[in-house]
């Protein structure tokens, strides 16, 4: 429906809202996505209202949100939606990735002090100096953006004492945060803080500590995997926002999006179209792997296929058996039957499930364990063998025995 009224706009090189009353905002924000020829954006009308009224909220009191959900359902769609949302009322944001092997420190003060990458060193230093009203926290703020010291920068900075270092830190902090303020920015987005590495995340602590008592809104886009599988005791003032699966109506928009017509006959891209809306359970990047891949019934999406592979090969040996005991046991398993499996194999503790949840594989709920996803469970049944299937079907029936001996014959 979406994609007909849009090309019904096109046609007749008129707005969707002229075509019709009430129109609904995914399909608003689709109709301008291909209009615009760019990606698209849909649903998520929640999650924006949430976000804004919480940068709403953060002009009288400070608060802060943590956009967090699985690998590609869609968070930094959503951050930089929004972010691109705030333009248009004339305030400024900053949007920081942590990526690997990259400095991010250097990347994040020098988003925040406007000072561009291509500059050469000697302006760079120019640019702090005029920031910077003691030496020491000339040759601090340097080495944040990226610039080398010299040696007796270096040494000067070296002999300081733990807590005359944490000092500077906090000033440099303090000159970061209003500087922001300065050139009127009132947002500031970091993602990727699952993969941050302990001194990065380190800075981050820091920052949000300091700018805790200012009116900058902070946005912190992760995946609750390894230490943000359940929120820190430090991110706990922020407000969580947990993506989940997109809504029916924008699946079938953003699947109508990524359809080549020429790709397929209608009736066979109709039911690609369905059965990757199907499989891909609201998950917008899976949908969109499926959708180009033509054979949305088959194949598993490369990035999904790839991530739970290389996290199966770190399991040990006790939690690659449980995982495919469970993965054959079905997409939810309950508590006591992983218990039996555990008991078997003489493992105690929760250590082996703990460590697939952690790892993004696995989701606890009240009184079982779920896969994370479809696919994933799908993935993990494709790499059991017959003979460990037929060994996981004794193991089940055995269970049910246990369980079921001391009622009454
Ligand atoms: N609301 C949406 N509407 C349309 N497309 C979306 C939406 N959300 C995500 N997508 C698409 O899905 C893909 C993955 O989205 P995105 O990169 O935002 O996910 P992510 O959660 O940030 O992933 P990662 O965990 O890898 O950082 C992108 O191609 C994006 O355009
Ligand atoms: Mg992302």
């Amino acid at each position: 429906m979406f994609r007909t009224v849009t090309h019904l706009a096109c046609f007749f090189d008129v707005s969707v809202d002229y075509l019709m009353e009430d129109v609904p905002l995914p399909l608003l924000n689709y109709a301008k996505a291909v209009q615009k020829g760019d990606e698209p954006f849909v649903g998520r009308d929640w999650e924006l209202v949430q976000l804004q009224q919480l940068y709403n909220l953060n002009l009288s009191s400070q608060s802060a949100a943590c956009i967090q959900g699985m690998q590609g359902v869609g968070k930094t769609a959503l951050i930089k939606r929004f972010l691109d949302q705030l333009q248009h009322t004339n305030k400024h944001s900053v949007y920081v990735p942590i990526e690997p092997n990259d400095a991010f420190t250097r990347r994040f003060c020098r988003a925040i002090l406007c000072i561009s990458n291509d500059l050469d060193d000697a302006s760079v230093r120019l640019v702090i100096k005029a920031l910077a009203n003691t030496s020491l926290l000339y040759f601090y703020l340097l080495d944040w953006v990226g610039v080398t010291l010299d040696s007796a920068e270096r040494y000067a900075l070296s002999h300081l004492s733990p807590s005359r270092l944490g000092e500077l830190e906090a000033l440099a902090m303090t000159l970061l945060v209003q500087k922001a303020l300065e050139s009127s920015v009132s947002a500031i987005a970091i993602d990727n803080l699952h993969a941050a590495n302990s001194k990065q995340l380190h800075f981050i602590e820091e920052f949000i500590e300091i700018s805790k008592k200012q009116r900058l809104f902070l946005i912190l886009g992760l995946t609750d995997i390894g230490l943000f599988t359940y929120p820190p005791d430090w991110l706990k003032h922020a407000h969580t926002i947990s993506l989940g699966a997109l809504n029916d109506s924008a699946c079938e928009s953003l699947a109508s999006f990524y359809t080549k017509p020429q790709s397929l006959p209608p009736s066979q891209l109709e039911l690609l179209r369905q059965l990757s809306i199907k499989r891909s359970n609201g998950h917008p990047a899976i949908l969109k792997a499926l959708i180009e891949s033509t054979q949305g019934d088959k194949v598993f999406p490369e990035p999904l296929y790839k991530t739970t592979i290389r996290t199966l090969l770190e399991l040990t040996h006790v939690q690659v058996s449980l995982l495919k005991f469970i993965a054959c046991a079905g997409m939810a398993v309950k508590v006591e039957v992983i218990d039996y499996f555990l008991s078997i194999k003489s493992v105690t503790g929760i250590k082996p499930v703990h460590d697939l949840v952690c790892l993004g594989i696995l989701c606890p709920k009240s009184n079982c364990y779920v896969f994370r996803h479809l696919l994933i469970w799908e993935i993990v049944l494709s790499l059991v063998i017959d003979s460990d299937r037929k060994e996981w079907k004794t193991f089940s029936q055995r269970q049910k025995k246990e369980r079921y001996k001391h009622l009454p014959k």
